[in-house]
């Protein structure tokens, strides 16, 4: 895998369609906000569980009360540490993966690039496998349609995964960058499901309406979180060099949407991890 890896980042990049550029542009800028944000969720997750991790003082992650139970379980050191792996690991990936699809990061620091894919899909992997031990092992396993969502998220991650080293073991570089996007966005679902809960939630709230948290859009959005991103992916995939121009405008404009309200999701989810870690979030 290594060295197919390598031959892969060493191959010329197939020539792109003049028409891309807005399309680019969109997501280019779309891809900046969502870097953004990434780090301000690493920030959070270092420190809310890796500080205290290191300050010896784990019981502080029983703070966090929107989760569907206690991280810290004190008869139970396997369940604890599951979940502590899982929580700090996904502040390395978070600040990882966006690097990856930056053309610069990948064209200047290719020895960067390659091992940086590496590590994160290793990362990867042993995030999905400490979800599945959270989600059918921790406590009482899926039941419901719903509660199966991330769990299908997570065969999305592994599959795709799959894909990407197939892709670079055959030398296929556009088929490589497209899965490497596809797995970045399913990835990401957990910080998506959170950006998106909070950005909706807060947003009615401020046009007037009450929202339940378990409410119809919470639930869709445990499948949207992996599913809608997909879909902008492949609407940018499949737009970006259509030789019409309403074609192309129409799929920028629709990228541009969604930027600001991902940031909005960002920002409101940002303010209540501040809040969170300040101690000032309380149960009820
Ligand atoms: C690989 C990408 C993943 C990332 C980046 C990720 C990220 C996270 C984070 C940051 C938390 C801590 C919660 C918080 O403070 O908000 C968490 C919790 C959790 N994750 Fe993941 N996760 C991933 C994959 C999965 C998968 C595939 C599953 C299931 C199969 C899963 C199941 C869980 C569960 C059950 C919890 C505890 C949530 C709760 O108690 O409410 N995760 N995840």
């Amino acid at each position: 895998m290594v060295v197919m890896v390598d031959a892969v980042a060493q191959e010329p990049k197939p020539r792109k369609h003049s028409g891309a550029t807005v399309t680019d542009m969109a997501a280019g800028l779309w891809l900046a906000v969502a870097i953004a944000g990434q780090v301000a969720f690493a920030a959070y997750l270092i420190g809310f569980y890796a500080f205290p991790a290191i300050l010896g003082d784990i019981a502080a992650w029983n703070v966090n009360v929107v989760l569907s139970q206690p991280p810290v379980h004190p008869d139970r050191p396997q369940a604890t540490l599951a979940f502590g792996v899982h929580a700090i690991g996904a502040a390395a990936l978070a600040l990882m993966g966006g690097l990856q699809l930056i053309p610069m990061v990948r064209n200047r620091f290719r020895t960067f690039h390659r091992w940086n894919g590496r590590a994160f899909l290793l990362l990867i992997v042993a995030l999905t496998v400490s979800g599945y031990y959270l989600t059918w092992f921790r406590g009482s396993p899926p039941n419901s349609f719903n509660e199966f969502g991330t769990s299908v998220n997570g065969l999305l991650i592994l599959a795709f995964a799959a894909m990407i080293v197939t892709a670079a073991m055959r030398r296929r570089v556009a088929q490589h960058e497209r899965w490497a996007v596809r797995l970045f966005l399913v990835a990401n679902a957990q910080w998506f499901v959170r950006i998106g809960g909070f950005g909706y939630f807060v947003t009615m709230q401020t046009l007037g309406y009450s929202v339940p948290f378990d409410g119809a859009f919470f639930q869709f959005w445990i499948w949207g979180s992996f599913l809608v991103p997909l879909a902008m992916a492949e609407l940018y995939f499949r737009t970006r060099s259509a030789n019409s121009a309403v074609v192309r405008w129409s799929s920028a404009l629709a990228i541009f949407i969604v930027t600001p309200m991902t940031l909005i999701g960002i920002v409101t989810f940002s303010l209540f991890t501040i809040q969170l870690m300040a101690g000032n979030v309380q149960a009820g």
